[in-house]
C-alpha cells in the first residue's frame, strides 16, 4: 500500500532554505567529497585558531579514532552569544515561560545572556572549576540551567545534565561516574503545578559522593532547604558578586564539550562524550536546515534540557544561529491540555518540536484545546524520539498544523549529537511516520541482521547502521572507549550501529521500526530493561526479574516486568505497589512499571540464558506465535505466564 504523501506548498518549497533540487545536489555533494562539504560547513562557526584539517576517522573495530576539525580552536559559548552582540545585542535570545501561566514571562536578550553567562562562569571558576573538570546539572527547565551550561562552556568545563526526573541514585551514580567537582541544582522543580525537591533529592545523593563535591544552589521557588555550609554554596548571593565579564577559554576542537548518560541494552548507563567543534557545526547546520529556521523565528522545541534534543536544539542549535529559543518549564496538560497552544499563540511561535507521545496525550483530549487557540504562526512542526503512528502524525498535521505545515519526523540519537534522518520542511513530501531521507553527509545502509551483509536495493527491511562519520557523532564512552567499540561497532565491523531497525521503502525513504536491542521507549524516554531488572533484584523481596516493552497507546511503550518473588513471600497488591514505589525511587518516576506479573518461573535455555523473545510475545499479548521453545528448560513455566498475563 502506497501511503498518501503531503508535499511542501509551493510558496514554501520557494523559500526554504533548501528545495528539493537543493537536497539533492547537496547530498550528492557530501557524500561524493565530505572533506570539501564538511570544510564548507565549518565556516558556521567562528574559529580562534582556524582548523586546516576536516576528517579523521577510524571505524575500524579496535582502533576506532573520530576527528573532526582538529587542529582547529574555539569556544562554544563565543559562538552562542558574543559573535551574535553587535546585531543582536537587544534581541530575545531566551523566551522563557514558567510552569505557571500567571507567573511572568522571561525575555531574555543576548546582552543579557552574555551578562548571565558571564556571572554563572565566574562563580563556578571561584568554586575551583577549570578546564576539563566536570559539572553535573540537575535542574529544572529555568534560564540558568542555560546560563550554566554556557558557563561551562565558557571556562572549558564538561558539563553532565542529569534529568530533574531521576532519582537520587541516580544521580549520585552519575557524580561519581563523571567525577565532578560541583553539583548546580535549584532548591525545587516546578512542573505540572507540584514541585520536585531538587535540593533535597541532591543531598541525598551528594551522602554517596566525595566531601569534596561542593553544591551550587540556585533559588527557584524560595521554598525551605536543608544547608550544610561546608558544602552548599548559594549561587543568586554569589552571582550578584560577580563579573559579568569572563574571557572564554580557547578550547581544542576535540576537547569535550560534555558527558551526557544514556541507557544501552545491558549494564548501567554510559558516558556519552561529545566534543566541541564537529558537535556545534552539526548542531547548527541541523537546526537552521531541519526547522527551515530564518532570521527573527519563534522556535520552540518542548523537550528537557536533561535529554539530548534539549541540549542541540533547545540550547546549542538555536543559540549557534542567533536565533530566539523558547524554554518551557512546564508539561502539556497543565494547568489543561491547551497549555502548548496558548504558548503558541501567545509568542507567535514559528517552529514547534515535541514528542509522538505528547501529541498523542493531547489527541486524547480533544480538538477544542487546539481550536480555540491561534496558531496561524506556525510554519514547521517536528517530532522527535519515538516513531510516531499516522493517527497521532495526521492529528498533528490537520488539527494543530492546519494542513499547512510540514512535519519533520527526525530520526537521530544521544550519540549522534543531531538529525541524521528526517524529511526537510521545503524539499520532501512527507509519509506519516517515516522519517524519509538521510541529512548531508549520512550514508544509512540496511543489513541482514545475522550475515551483516548489506541489502541493497529499495522495499528491504534489517538493522541500520551509518557507513562513515559526522561531526556530531559521539567520540567515546567517558572513560571506557572499550565499551564505545564494544556497543556500536563490534557486531557490524566498519559501520556505526544504530541499534535500531529500519525499512527502506519502494521509494527508498526510510521508517524506523523501533529498537533491535533490549533499550525500550517510554514516553520518548529511553531506558534500557536491564537498569529496571537491577532496581528490581535490589529489593529484598526479589529473587529474579525480567523487564521487557509492550505496546502502549500513550506512552509509545510501557514496561512490563516479570518478578520471581524470594521463596516464602507472597504476591499481592500492595507488593506491586511497593516495588513500583522502589523502582521509582532507585531510578526515577520515569521508570515506574507499568504492569508487573507474578512468574513463578522464567522461561530459559539449559544454560540459563532468558529467552526474552518469549516474554516480549506475552508481553504483547501475542503468545499464539512463541516459536521454538524446545530449548527451554523447563516449557511448563511458559503456560503459567500465558495463563496469567497482564495485558489482554
Ligand atoms: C528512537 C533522542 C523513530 C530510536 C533524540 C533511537 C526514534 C532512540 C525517532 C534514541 C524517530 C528517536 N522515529 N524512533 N523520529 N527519534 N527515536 O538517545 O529508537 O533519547 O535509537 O535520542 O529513540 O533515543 P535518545
Amino acid at each position: 500500500m502506497t501511503p498518501k504523501t503531503f508535499p511542501p506548498s509551493a510558496e514554501l518549497a520557494a523559500q526554504a532554505h533548501v528545495n528539493e533540487a537543493k537536497y539533492n545536489e547537496m547530498y550528492a555533494a557530501s557524500i561524493a567529497d565530505p572533506e570539501g562539504f564538511w570544510r564548507e560547513q565549518g565556516k558556521r562557526v567562528d574559529w580562534i585558531k582556524p582548523f586546516t584539517q576536516v576528517k579523521d576517522v577510524s571505524y575500524d573495530y579496535g582502533k576506532v579514532d573520530i576527528n573532526w576539525y582538529a587542529d582547529g580552536t574555539l569556544n562554544v559559548s563565543a559562538n552562542c552569544i558574543d559573535r551574535h552582540l553587535d546585531k543582536r545585542r537587544h534581541q530575545t535570545a531566551i523566551i522563557w515561560e514558567p510552569d505557571n501561566p500567571g507567573e511572568e514571562t522571561l525575555h531574555i536578550t543576548y546582552d543579557e545572556l552574555y551578562r548571565r553567562t558571564n556571572r554563572m562562569a565566574n562563580v563556578l571558576k571561584d568554586l575551583g572549576v577549570g578546564k576539563g573538570d566536570r559539572v553535573v546539572l540537575y535542574m529544572p527547565m529555568i534560564p540558568e540551567a542555560a546560563y550554566a551550561m554556557l558557563a561551562c562552556t565558557r571556562i572549558g568545563a564538561i558539563h553532565s545534565i542529569v534529568f530533574a526526573g531521576f532519582s537520587p541514585d541516580a544521580l549520585s551514580a552519575r557524580v561519581n561516574g563523571s567525577e565532578a567537582k560541583v553539583v548546580i541544582t535549584a532548591d525545587e522543580a516546578p512542573r505540572g503545578g507540584r514541585n520536585t525537591p531538587l535540593k533535597a533529592n541532591a543531598d541525598i545523593a551528594l551522602q554517596s559522593c566525595d566531601a569534596s563535591v561542593k553544591c551550587l544552589v540556585v533559588r527557584r521557588t524560595g521554598g525551605d532547604v536543608a544547608w550544610n555550609d561546608a558544602r552548599d554554596v548559594d549561587y543568586n548571593a554569589m552571582a550578584a558578586k560577580a563579573s559579568p565579564e569572563c574571557a572564554p577559554e580557547e578550547m581544542g576542537a576535540e576537547d569535550p564539550l560534555f558527558i551526557l548518560y544514556t541507557s544501552g541494552s545491558t549494564g548501567m548507563p554510559k558516558g556519552v562524550v561529545h566534543t566541541t567543534g564537529g558537535y556545534l557545526v552539526y548542531a547548527s547546520l541541523t537546526h537552521e536546515t531541519t526547522f527551515d529556521y530564518r532570521e527573527g523565528d519563534i522556535y520552540w522545541c518542548t523537550a528537557d534540557v536533561g535529554w539530548v534534543t534539549g541540549h542541540s536544539y533547545i540550547v546549542y542549535g538555536p543559540l549557534a544561529n542567533g536565533a530566539t529559543t523558547l524554554m518551557f518549564e512546564g508539561t502539556p496538560t497543565y494547568p489543561d491540555a491547551s497549555r502548548f497552544w496558548q504558548v503558541c499563540e501567545k509568542h507567535k511561535v514559528n517552529q514547534f518540536y515535541t514528542a509522538p507521545t505528547a501529541i498523542r496525550a493531547l489527541m486524547g483530549q480533544g480538538n477544542e484545546f487546539v481550536e480555540k487557540c491561534d496558531l496561524s504562526s506556525l510554519r514547521v512542526l517536528g517530532t522527535v524520539g519515538e516513531p510516531i503512528n499516522p493517527e497521532a502524525w495526521n492529528w498533528y498535521n490537520e488539527v494543530v498544523g492546519g494542513g499547512r505545515c510540514p512535519i519533520v519526523d527526525t530520526w537521530w540519537q544521544t550519540e549522534t549529537g543531531g538529525h541524521l534522518m528526517t524529511p526537510l520542511p521545503g524539499a520532501h513530501a512527507t509519509k506519516p511516520g517515516s522519517a524519509m531521507k538521510p541529512f548531508f553527509g549520512i550514508e544509512p545502509v540496511v543489513l541482514e541482521p545475522t550475515t551483516g551483509e548489506e541489502i541493497k536495493g529499495n522495499g528491504v527491511e534489517g538493522v541500520l547502521c551509518i557507513k562513515d562519520s559526522w561531526p556530531g557523532q559521539m567520540r567515546t564512552v567517558w572513560g571506557d572507549h572499550d565499551r564505545f567499540m564494544q556497543t556500536y561497532f563490534a557486531d557490524y565491523k566498519g559501520y556505526y550501529f544504530t541499534g535500531d531497525g529500519c525499512r527502506r521503502d519502494e521509494d527508498g525513504d526510510y521508517w524506523i521500526t523501533g529498537r533491535v536491542d533490549d533499550v525500550i521507549n517510554v514516553s520518548g524516554h529511553r531506558m534500557g530493561t536491564a537498569e529496571v531488572e537491577s532496581a528490581l533484584v535490589a529489593h529484598p523481596k526479589v529473587a529474579e526479574a525480567a523487564v521487557v516493552g509492550y505496546p502502549h497507546d500513550i506512552k509509545g511503550q510501557g514496561i512490563y516486568c516479570y518478578v520471581t518473588l524470594m521463596s516464602g513471600e507472597t504476591p499481592s497488591e500492595e507488593l506491586r505497589k511497593e516495588l513500583r514505589t522502589w523502582v521509582r525511587s532507585e531510578i526515577g518516576p520515569i521508570a515506574s512499571p507499568d504492569l508487573i506479573q507474578w512468574a513463578p518461573g522464567l522461561p530459559k535455555t539449559r544454560s540459563g540464558k532468558i529467552m526474552r523473545r518469549i516474554l516480549r510475545k506475552i508481553a504483547e499479548n501475542d503468545y499464539g506465535s512463541l516459536g521454538d521453545t524446545s530449548t527451554l528448560a523447563e516449557p511448563a513455566v511458559v503456560d503459567d505466564l500465558i495463563e496469567n498475563r497482564m495485558n489482554r
